[in-house]
């Protein structure tokens, strides 16, 4: 989700009404997600290097965090999502943490959208902490290092339980990946697309899916021939 700055600029507002926007569109993606039944959506509402902002941009995101999570848990209840957060949670403030762990908890048992937001999240760090671990492990003597596969690996991370993604949108025109699910997107599809994301709207999300559709997934290998 990017662009909600330049959103604002071009309409001569603070930078707090591209946020503010910003949170519009995160409500009708999701609802689109819900409703065609889609298995998985995860916005990456906050990367580790956000922190690098002003306080008073930061403490107004959070701001808008709280409201999200206050006021559309229920909605999203209703239409049986199960939320997560992947991120450093160490690093939010503890009303932020709590709400997190509450609404987790809640959605626990519910079997439609897996609504997963990357907040305060960075994939080198996932990796490192995922590393970190493993290499504990070993030094402790309880993990053979040469039993340390990719898919031993991706249980240590914070998306375990989740498929990795097939299609990653990035909206605004940036052509990076900012540091975004990095081990999970070794054969993700990438999307750039020009819309800054206030203005991104359900016909462009699933204009998106239908172009996904028609990508050739050989995931290293070849398609098979026709057979005749
Ligand atoms: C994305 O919009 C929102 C967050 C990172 C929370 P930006 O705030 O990065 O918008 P631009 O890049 O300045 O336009
Ligand atoms: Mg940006």
């Amino acid at each position: 989700m990017d662009g909600n700055g330049r959103w604002a600029r071009k309409r001569h507002l603070p930078r707090a009404a591209g946020h503010v926007a910003g949170v519009s569109t995160v409500r009708e993606i999701v609802r689109a997600a819900s409703d065609i039944g889609l298995a998985n959506l995860t916005l990456y509402a906050f990367s580790s290097e956000n922190w690098k902002r002003p306080a008073s941009e930061i403490s107004h995101l959070m701001g808008l965090f709280r409201a999200y999570f206050r006021g559309d848990l229920d909605e999203l209840e209703e239409r049986g999502v199960r939320v997560r957060i992947i991120g450093n949670r160490k690093r939010v403030e503890d009303d932020i943490r709590a709400m997190i762990e509450e609404a987790e908890h809640r959605t626990v048992a519910n079997a439609g959208l897996n609504l997963t937001f990357a907040f305060d999240y960075g994939g080198q760090e996932e990796i490192a902490a995922a590393a970190r671990e493993l290499a504990r492990a070993a030094a402790e003597g309880r993990l053979d290092p040469e039993t340390i596969t990719p898919e031993l690996f991706a249980t240590r991370l914070f998306t375990h339980g989740l498929p990795e993604p097939d299609l990653i949108i990035r909206t605004s025109g940036e052509r990076r990946m900012s540091n975004f699910l990095l081990w999970q997107s070794a054969y993700a599809e990438l999307m750039f697309v020009e819309t800054l994301w206030p203005d991104f709207s359900r016909n462009e999300f699933l204009d998106a899916l239908r172009k996904f559709g028609e990508r050739n997934r050989r995931f290293g290998g070849v398609v098979p021939e026709a057979v005749a």
